[in-house]
C-alpha cells in the first residue's frame, strides 16, 4: 500500500470510516487505505464470518475496528448499527456507499424481482445508509463517497438493472450535494474501471479474458483496489475541501471505448456457461 508514503499517516486520526459492504473487494481496500492513515473503520455487510475477517485485517493496519452485519435494505437496522459504531469509535466523519449486487443478464430474461433486488442493494441501500448516517455526518461536518460504475452513463449489455442502479446513485449524490453543502457535508462519487481480482470482475469477464479487456483500455491494464482507495482518501481529505457534486473515474479511460469488449467477455461466459 502506498498511500502513507503520499498522505500524512495521522490524515485521519480521530475520524470514523464507516464503509457498507466493506468486507470484501474495492471497498475492503478503500477501508483499508483509511485504515491505513490512522481512521478508526466501522464495516457492514450481510455475513458477520467474512466481516470478522476483514475486521482482522484492518487491526492489522493499526485501526480499531466495528463490524457489525447490516443488509443495506434494512434502514432500521443500519440505524442501529451506525449507532453502535458511533457509540464504539465516535460519529461517522466519512460514509463509502459500496455494498451492491450484479450478475448479467439480458434485459428480456430479467424478472421485476431480479431488477428490484439490484436496486434494492444499490440506490436504496445507498439512500438508506446516508440517510442513517445524517445526523451523524451533521455532526462531523463529514463527507459520503458513492461507488459508481461506468454502467452509470455508458450502456453496457446485460446491465440493465445495474445501469439503472449506479446512475441513480449519482443522481442522487449531487442532490445531497446540492441539499447538504449547507451542513457542511460534501458528496461525490467514485467510479472505478474494471479492478483485478475482485467479485465484480468474475461476474462481469472472468480472468480468463482479463488479458483482451485490457488491451481495450486506453491505460492497458485493469486497476487495483488500492487505486480506488487512495482515490477515495483523497476526496475525503483536505485536498478536496471543495469538491462535492463530482463524479471521478478511476478507471484507466474504460469507459471511454464504450462496453463492446465487456459485452463480448460477458457474452463468452454465458455461452461458456450454455446460456447464449
Ligand atoms: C438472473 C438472477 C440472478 C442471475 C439472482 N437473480 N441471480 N436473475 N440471473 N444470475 C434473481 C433471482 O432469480 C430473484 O428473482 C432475484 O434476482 C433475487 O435473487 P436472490 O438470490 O433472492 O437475491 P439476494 O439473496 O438478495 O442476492 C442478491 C444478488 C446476489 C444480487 C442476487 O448475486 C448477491 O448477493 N450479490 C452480492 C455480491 C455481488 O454481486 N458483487 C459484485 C458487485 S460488482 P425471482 O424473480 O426469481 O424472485 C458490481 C459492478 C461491477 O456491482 C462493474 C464492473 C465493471
Ligand atoms: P464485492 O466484493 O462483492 O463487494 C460487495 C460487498 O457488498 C460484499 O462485501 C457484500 O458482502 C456486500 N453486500 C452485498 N449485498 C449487500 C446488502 N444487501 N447489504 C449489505 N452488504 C451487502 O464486489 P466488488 O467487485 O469489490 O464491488 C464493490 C463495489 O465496487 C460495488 O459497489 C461495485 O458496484 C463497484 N464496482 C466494482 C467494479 C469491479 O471491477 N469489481 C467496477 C466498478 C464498480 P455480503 O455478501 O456479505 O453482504
Amino acid at each position: 500500500m502506498l498511500v502513507q508514503e503520499f498522505f500524512p499517516r495521522r490524515l485521519f486520526e480521530g475520524t470514523t470510516v464507516f464503509v457498507t459492504g466493506g468486507g470484501s473487494g474495492i471497498n475492503l481496500g478503500i477501508a483499508c487505505n483509511f485504515a491505513a492513515l490512522g481512521a478508526s473503520v466501522a464495516i457492514c455487510g450481510r455475513r458477520q464470518e467474512r466481516l470478522d475477517a476483514a475486521a482482522e485485517q484492518l487491526r492489522t493496519l493499526g485501526a480499531r475496528v466495528h463490524a457489525e452485519a447490516a443488509d443495506v435494505r434494512d434502514h432500521a437496522r443500519l440505524e442501529a448499527v451506525m449507532g453502535n459504531a458511533a457509540a464504539a469509535l465516535g460519529p461517522i466523519g466519512v460514509l463509502v456507499c459500496g455494498a451492491a449486487g450484479n450478475f448479467p443478464v439480458p434485459a428480456e430474461e430479467l424478472s421485476a424481482n431480479g431488477f428490484k433486488t439490484v436496486v434494492d442493494i444499490d440506490l436504496l441501500g445507498a439512500f438508506n445508509a446516508t440517510r442513517a448516517a445524517f445526523p451523524q455526518l451533521k455532526q462531523t461536518r463529514g463527507c459520503v463517497l458513492f461507488i459508481s460504475a461506468g454502467m452509470a452513463y455508458v450502456p453496457y449489455p446485460y446491465q440493465v438493472h445495474v445501469g439503472a442502479a449506479k446512475a441513480g446513485i449519482d443522481m442522487m449524490m449531487r442532490n445531497l450535494a446540492l441539499e447538504w453543502g449547507k451542513y457542511g457535508i460534501r458528496a461525490n462519487s467514485i467510479v472505478p474501471g474494471p479492478i483485478a481480482g475482485t467479485e465484480g470482475m468474475r461476474r462481469l469477464g472472468g480472468s480468463e479474458f482479463e488479458a483482451r479487456q485490457a488491451a481495450a483500455i486506453p491505460l492497458g491494464r485493469y486497476g487495483t483496489a488500492d487505486e480506488i482507495g487512495q482515490a477515495a482518501v483523497f476526496l475525503a481529505s483536505p485536498l478536496a475541501a471543495y469538491i462535492t457534486g463530482t463524479v471521478l473515474g478511476v478507471d484507466g479511460g474504460s469507459n471511454l471505448p464504450g462496453s463492446s469488449a465487456f459485452g463480448e467477455a460477458i457474452e463468452a461466459m454465458r455461452r461458456a456457461e450454455g446460456k447464449g
